[in-house]
């Protein structure tokens, strides 16, 4: 048996294994599912082990575990590092998925549960094409090291502190990664850029506690409507941020890379359709692809504060609070950002309120060439898997790891995603489209069988 026919006779005992992994409800921002993440964490281990990695164990750290595995048999080969992460975003809110998230089901084709797309699948593709070339060859044909985590959607904390100490354990010609999306249906894709980020967390505080608005209305600042006059504030009629000094460092992109960029199968009908909204806008003097792929935005993400239940309550609320975030591209510093943004609000805050600022997360933007002969290898492997050219593409979303891994080792990294713009990750009726589920496994076990070759 030859690894293609291996893998098509074995789909549906990879689909009833991704099952069993996609039922483990492993939320890494909620305590209550601690024992969850943990049993995530060992059934990632259990299948590292029959996919032939030999050293695999479960690191347990200052938040929840992350496992590592690795199989270094083929001498003189190239070693890679695989990433991915077991966590997943909470299913709130739960009556908005058509089937419960935690009990995937097949519909019109596709997988439907929390984690599909993002991030439990993709991993199960590595998993199951690191297995089909173990059975097919008797050994992996590459050196393999695998660190899968369990805190990449709170912000990957106690990850860096791992890789620092195991700098040379961690050591790889290349880092692989499959946590992002395909342009579209049929447009097998490798990712060269990624947006960082900033995630900040406001509390505007005024009176000591609640007040009766009828009583103390017209007196006293209301800091809700302050916080909505404040974000009111933050972008021009341009849709252009207006923090002062906020583009001053933003590359611009070339020539060649926009007519390359302008090129891609991209369709903007496409697009408004997943959207949804009636209308689009966003910075003026760019193209949608632009402006989702290599332009910075602030963007709000909620805001609370007062009351929001049934009925009335007439009250001016103590505090208000809201959460937004800082979308980066090169060469944004997302420490600056974080001190022109805070130095910005406390310049338009009125003396009648107090504000905290807090930023709770952070990543570095990602940009890099794509020359390495590993890419070819990955060109090839996509149309193995999918019957088609694979495209090369920037995405809007952030894995810090990714910027901290290239800078710190100078390797290549090497995106392949497998899920879709559409798929609704971190939404309800998440879902990955099972012919990218199985496309994936062969093309990933054609990208490690090739990269032998070299
Ligand atoms: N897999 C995503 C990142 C992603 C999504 C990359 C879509 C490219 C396209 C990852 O799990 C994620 O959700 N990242 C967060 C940031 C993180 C620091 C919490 C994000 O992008 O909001
Ligand atoms: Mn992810
Ligand atoms: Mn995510």
């Amino acid at each position: 048996m030859n690894l293609t026919e291996y893998i098509e006779s074995h789909r549906d005992a990879h689909l009833n294994e991704l099952y069993e992994f996609l039922k483990i409800p492993s939320v890494s921002a909620k305590s209550e599912h601690k024992s969850d993440i943990e049993r995530a964490a060992q059934w990632v281990a259990e299948k590292l082990r029959s996919a032939g990695m030999d050293k695999v164990e479960i690191v347990p750290t200052k938040m929840h575990p992350l496992v590592y595995g690795e199989s270094l048999k083929a001498r003189g080969k190239p070693t890679v590092l695989f990433y991915g992460h077991y966590d997943v975003q909470p299913p709130e809110p739960l009556e908005l998925w058509t089937s419960p998230a935690f009990e995937p089901t097949v519909r019109n084709g596709n997988l439907f549960g929390r984690g599909t797309a993002d991030d439990k699948g993709q991993v199960h593709i590595h998993l199951k094409a690191l297995e089909a070339l173990h059975q097919i060859e008797g050994e992996l044909p590459i050196n393999v090291k695998v660190m899968i985590e369990g805190e990449e959607e709170v912000g990957s904390e106690s990850l860096w502190d791992f890789v620092l100490s195991n700098k040379e354990r961690l050591k790889a010609d290349a880092l692989v990664v499959s946590d992002t999306a395909m342009l579209g249906r049929g447009v097998p894709s490798i990712t060269y850029g990624l947006r960082g980020l900033n995630y900040y967390q406001m509390e505007i505080a005024g009176p000591a506690q609640d007040l009766h608005s009828g009583v103390f209305g017209g007196a006293v600042p209301n800091p809700l409507t302050i916080l909505c006059e404040l974000f009111a504030k933050l972008h021009d009629k341009n849709f252009r941020v207006t923090v002062p000094g906020f583009y001053d460092d933003v590359a611009a992109v070339s020539r060649a890379e926009r007519k390359a960029l302008h090129k891609l199968p991209w369709k903007e009908k496409e697009f408004r359709k997943t959207v949804g909204a009636p209308v689009l806008c966003g910075e003026k003097g760019y193209s949608i692809v632009e402006q989702l792929w290599c332009r910075p935005t602030l963007e709000l993400n909620g805001i609370w504060g007062g009351y929001a239940g049934e009925g009335a309550k007439t009250v001016i609320p103590s505090k208000a609070y809201a959460k937004f975030s800082t979308r980066l591209v090169p060469n944004q510093e997302p420490a600056r950002i974080a001190r022109l943004v805070e130095q910005h609000l406390r310049k338009l805050l009125p003396k009648t309120v107090q504000m905290k600022l807090e930023v709770l997360s952070t990543g570095k933007p990602w940009v890099a060439p794509f020359t390495h002969p590993f890419f070819e290898v990955a060109h090839d492997a996509l149309e193995k898997g999918f019957g088609k050219r694979a495209v090369f593409i920037r995405e809007g979303g952030s894995i810090p790891f990714v910027t901290q891994m290239y800078d710190t080792f100078k390797v290549p990294c090497v995106l392949m995603g497998f899920g879709l713009p559409d798929e609704n990750a971190h939404a309800p009726d998440e879902h990955i489209a099972l012919e990218n589920y199985f496309g994936g496994i062969k093309a990933i076990a054609h990208f490690y069988q090739g990269l032998a070759t070299l």
